[in-house]
């Protein structure tokens, strides 16, 4: 798979953790340079912090790839043009954009508790 992706810029949003961050390591080591979008929320959706994108964005240069962050949100037209942009002024280009964001509410019946909604 090394180089699959030589030359191209991709945006993969939530890449702060999980699986948005596997998603950007292995698209780094294929050759992308990627935008690591993420607002850093816990898993119940509240806060914001830079520090995963960073993170990610630490392991990719660590193993000799590019990345950049961006912590603006998916949610809103406004934010989510900012990420765009950002891969643009970074590197001049998109090719692609993984939109994995977002927050999991697993509350299925069988996980809840009688006080949950
Ligand atoms: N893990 C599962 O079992 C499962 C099951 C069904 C669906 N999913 C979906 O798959 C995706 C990835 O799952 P995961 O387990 O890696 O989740 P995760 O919670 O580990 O990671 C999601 C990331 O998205 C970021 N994020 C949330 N809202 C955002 C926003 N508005 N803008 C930018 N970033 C935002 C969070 O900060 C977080 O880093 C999510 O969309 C989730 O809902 C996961």
């Amino acid at each position: 798979m090394a180089g699959m992706m030589e030359g191209k810029v991709v945006v993969v949003t939530g890449s702060g953790g999980g699986i948005g961050r596997e998603i950007a390591l292995a698209m780094a080591a294929a050759g992308a340079r990627v935008i690591v979008a993420d607002i850093g929320a816990s898993l119940s959706g509240e806060g914001g912090s830079a520090t995963p994108a960073q993170q990610t964005k630490q392991l990719i240069e660590q193993k000799g790839g590019a990345a950049e962050i961006c912590t603006e949100s998916v949610a809103e037209w406004s934010s989510a043009q900012k990420i765009v942009q950002a891969a643009l002024d970074h590197y001049g280009r998109i090719d692609g954009v993984v939109n994995n964001a977002g927050i999991l509410r697993d509350v299925i019946f069988h996980r809840m508790s009688r006080k949950s909604g």
